[in-house]
């Protein structure tokens, strides 16, 4: 046990790279939690009858395991660490007591006095990581971190709003729509980071990196609007009613968005529904995985005497579907770079389209699953040839197709 006289805590870096943790419970302290063990490269098993779809995600990408029942204590056979996240302090105990009988370090959501180990407030710049214990009081870890945080350069100055719409109501409330990068936590712009730190109740995207998500207070509401394909989905309408009534009710919210919230984001439509409710909302640009994903894979979009165009097109509808909005057959006679994105459900589709309108066969073609992340994969190949190779190499969504010849403009011939 710990108190105001028990002894100092013994800091540690953990050290986890195919280490197995246990995680129990599956609803938002799990969420914020797992991304941080996942990047230090954990094992991590959970374990919770069910799950918020930020956390289907990773096992559906098979980035953890996952039980879908209740904790039992063979759960921990093998494990070095286990993170309690459920409400319930009966459950929380009996998971403690089965790792304390084992030697297993326990960290507890729901009760901080009963664990063997305490998280601390991170924040992380490059390879240098700062933890922060607050000797028990979480607040005081993370004003101290946010000092910190600030001396060290992440924090900005304060800056004026980009775009300001709708009238202002007298609740304080408001709603900043943030855009957080293609998938590096770095990759956020300093004002967005900044709000984030602001923020009261934050509505997350799928796409957004996790690791931002594991440093934001434990006050602040975290609203999961993940739209998996084919998955658990809320629909559009729900996302701005639940901008709009917590602005309403005085909060700072903040829409953080995958890469650039107005490419392919639906980041005018939750504008419209603020400042139609009259809800202030600013905008906050972000740097978008069209361009970011290609250039961290080596692709530059343009190039000198190479391309002076390029096109960013989604992919999400076949090129025969009623619904699309692209003249796939002008693309095709375009000399500059194509990125699509969305597209690798319809890719044979595409490039077969690309080809008939004329578009070279042997036109350089690249690939990249996950770009700026530690899971980045990049194949290149032709237009002729991508599709079968996207398939043989297993590659998924989120994923980014670039043709023309930047592809090659950076590889030594
Ligand atoms: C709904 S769109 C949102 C795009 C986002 N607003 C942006 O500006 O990057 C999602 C698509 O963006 C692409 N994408 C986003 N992040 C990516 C990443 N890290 N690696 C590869 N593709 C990515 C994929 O094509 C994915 O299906």
């Amino acid at each position: 046990m710990t108190g105001p006289t028990s002894p100092s805590p013994y800091p540690l870096g953990l050290r986890l790279d195919g280490r197995r943790v246990v995680v129990v419970g599956g609803g938002a302290v799990a969420t914020r939690r797992v991304p941080a063990l996942l990047d230090a490269g954990a094992d991590v098993l959970l374990v919770s009858p069910e799950l918020t779809p930020a956390l289907r995600a990773h096992v559906d990408a098979g980035r953890l395991h996952w039980e879908p029942r209740r904790f039992t204590p063979g759960d921990l056979d093998g494990a070095w660490l286990v993170q309690v996240a459920v409400d319930d302090r009966t459950a929380a105990a009996a998971v403690s007591a089965a790792a304390a009988e084992r030697r297993i370090f326990c960290v507890r959501a729901d009760d901080r006095t009963a664990a063997s180990a305490w998280t601390p407030a991170v924040t992380r710049h490059g390879p240098v990581t700062v933890a922060v214990l607050g000797g028990g009081d979480p607040r005081r870890a993370m004003g101290v971190r946010d000092a910190i945080r600030a001396l060290l350069g992440r924090k900005g100055p304060p800056l004026t709003p980009a775009v300001e719409e709708g009238t202002p109501v007298d609740t304080g409330g408001r709603v900043a729509l943030v855009g957080s990068g293609p998938g590096d936590p770095e990759l956020i712009t300093v004002k967005g980071w900044r709000l984030l730190t602001e923020a009261e109740v934050v509505v997350a995207d799928r796409l957004v990196p996790g690791l931002l998500l594991d440093e934001m207070r434990p006050d602040v509401e975290l609203v999961d609007a993940s739209k998996i394909p084919y998955g658990p989905s809320r629909a559009q309408e729900e996302i701005n009613r639940i901008l709009v009534d917590r602005a309403r009710a005085g909060k700072v919210v903040v829409r953080l968005k995958g890469g650039d919230p107005y490419v392919f984001g639906r980041g005018g439509e939750e504008l419209l529904a603020c400042a139609e409710a009259g809800v202030p909302v600013t905008v906050v640009p972000g740097v978008t995985s069209a361009i970011a994903v290609p250039e961290v894979a080596g692709v530059p979009v343009t190039h000198r005497g190479v391309a002076h165009e390029f096109t960013v097109v989604s992919g999400h509808l076949a090129p025969d579907a009623p619904a699309s909005l692209v003249r796939w057959d002008a693309l095709a006679g375009l000399r500059g770079t194509l990125v699509i994105l969305m597209g690798l459900k319809n890719l044979a589709a595409i490039s077969a389209t690309l080809i008939a309108h004329g578009k070279p066969a042997d036109t350089p073609a690249a690939v990249i699953q996950e770009g700026t992340t530690s899971a980045q994969r990049t194949l290149r190949s032709t237009l002729g040839a991508v599709a079968a190779d996207v398939e043989a190499a297993a590659l998924r969504p989120p994923a980014i197709v670039v043709v023309g010849d930047v592809v090659h403009a950076l590889t030594p011939a």
